[in-house]
């Protein structure tokens, strides 16, 4: 396996990219999902099982792990890989914009973080050198910078401030990160809706020299036109042979809107957290599981599906499961919803390399069109 980390694009198609980041825990198939595994697991999924779906990459987040159980702890037990289960690549997110979207009691200055637990109130202090040596106590292969967003729609003064910070705070994660073989750090691009701010962003980023170049504050709120606004010009401005990451998105047309744009790298909590709910993502859009109308359907949720919920069960099943709370339910539709999001990425990267891109997308609309019947 190579020791180095490093991006190949196999080819282009209008404005999308299909490739290969290189790490030394394996290779990470692009455009890609990435699975989020929040607090060491991807929840109702054992490892092996998200694997099978045809993930090559999971998320990790610094703020739940540093809360419970530590990152001293997981550095001393062996690292997040062995601690769960799973050996191939693990991106981890910083921590910060977990901080302003999970709690309340929080105090943001040029220094960092400083927040209370919302697990049992103990006070914690994270700042870009904090959160880089967390993520390197756990084993993170892909580290992301330390930053900070505001909640969309916010006033340009604002974004611009939250911008800056960020930026400072960028080269103080890159300093703070060091020179480490193998591993990448992720650079974070801020600047909400606004395109002088998203230009200015990316300079300083490209300035500062990352591995690879994520585009944050977005899907907080402005709706997808508005996103896909901002997509239209905000991979362009980031460098053409790093792999670029849209954060926390998206829904299966998000996600194809945003490959369409150049984007290389999701992730999302949305297939695994409705899975919980009840709720399946599917080729034909989303099907709540909880309907009644389903209580006597011997069909499969999706005849075309080989995902083990199409295969071995009806959706009368899965009603009664989601129904009656058994953990079952969560399993079989998590692994629905994650393998019809790799398969997805599959088909998006098949049709970029046969330069049949636009015709893939006509297909996928088309089919959603149809609705579920
Ligand atoms: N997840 C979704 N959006 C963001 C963002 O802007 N920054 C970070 N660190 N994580 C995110
Ligand atoms: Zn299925």
């Amino acid at each position: 396996m190579s020791k180095s980390f490093s991006f190949h694009i196999s080819a282009n198609d209008g404005r999308a990219r299909t490739g290969i980041v290189s790490t030394p825990k394996g290779d990470i198939r692009t455009p890609a999902f990435m699975p989020v595994g929040t607090a060491a697991t991807v929840k109702a999924m054992m490892p092996e099982n998200v694997r099978a779906t045809g993930a090559d990459i999971l998320l990790g987040n610094t703020y739940h792990l540093m809360l419970r159980p530590g990152a001293e702890r997981i550095h001393n037990l062996g690292g997040l890989h062995k601690f769960m289960n799973w050996d191939r690549p693990i991106l981890t997110d910083s921590g910060g914009f977990q901080v302003m979207s999970l709690t309340d009691l929080r105090k943001l200055t040029e220094e960092g973080v400083k927040f209370r637990s919302h697990i049992d109130g103990t006070e914690y202090n994270l700042t870009p050198e904090r959160s880089m040596e967390i993520q390197r106590l756990l084993g993170s292969d892909i580290v992301m910078c330390f930053d900070e967003c505001p909640a969309l729609p916010a006033d340009r003064a604002r974004i611009n401030e939250s911008m800056q910070l960020s930026m400072r705070w960028a080269q103080r994660s890159r300093d703070a990160f060091g020179d480490r073989p193998g591993y990448a750090l992720f650079g974070i691009q801020q600047g909400g809706l606004e395109q002088d701010f998203r230009e200015e962003s990316a300079e300083a980023l490209e300035k500062i020299g990352f591995d690879g170049y994520a585009i944050g504050g977005l899907a907080v709120g402005e709706g997808q036109d508005a996103m896909f606004g901002v997509l239209d010009y905000a991979p362009n401005q980031l460098p053409v042979e790093k792999p670029r990451y849209l954060m926390g998105v998206g829904k299966p047309d998000d996600i194809v809107g945003a490959v369409q744009r150049g984007v290389d790298m999701f992730d999302c909590v949305l297939p695994s957290r409705s899975g919980r709910t009840g709720q399946a993502l599917t080729r034909h859009g989303a099907v709540n599981l909880r309907n009644a109308r389903h209580k006597d359907d011997l069909r499969p949720l999706d005849e075309n599906c080989t995902c083990p919920a199409c295969s071995n069960y009806s959706r009368a099943y899965l009603h009664h499961v989601h129904k009656a709370g058994e953990i079952i339910g969560s399993m079989l539709l998590t692994w629905h919803n994650l393998h019809y999001y790799q398969e997805l990425m599959q088909g998006l990267r098949d049709a970029i390399a046969a330069g049949q891109l636009d015709a893939f997308v006509a297909q996928f609309h088309a089919t959603r069109a149809q609705g579920d019947i």
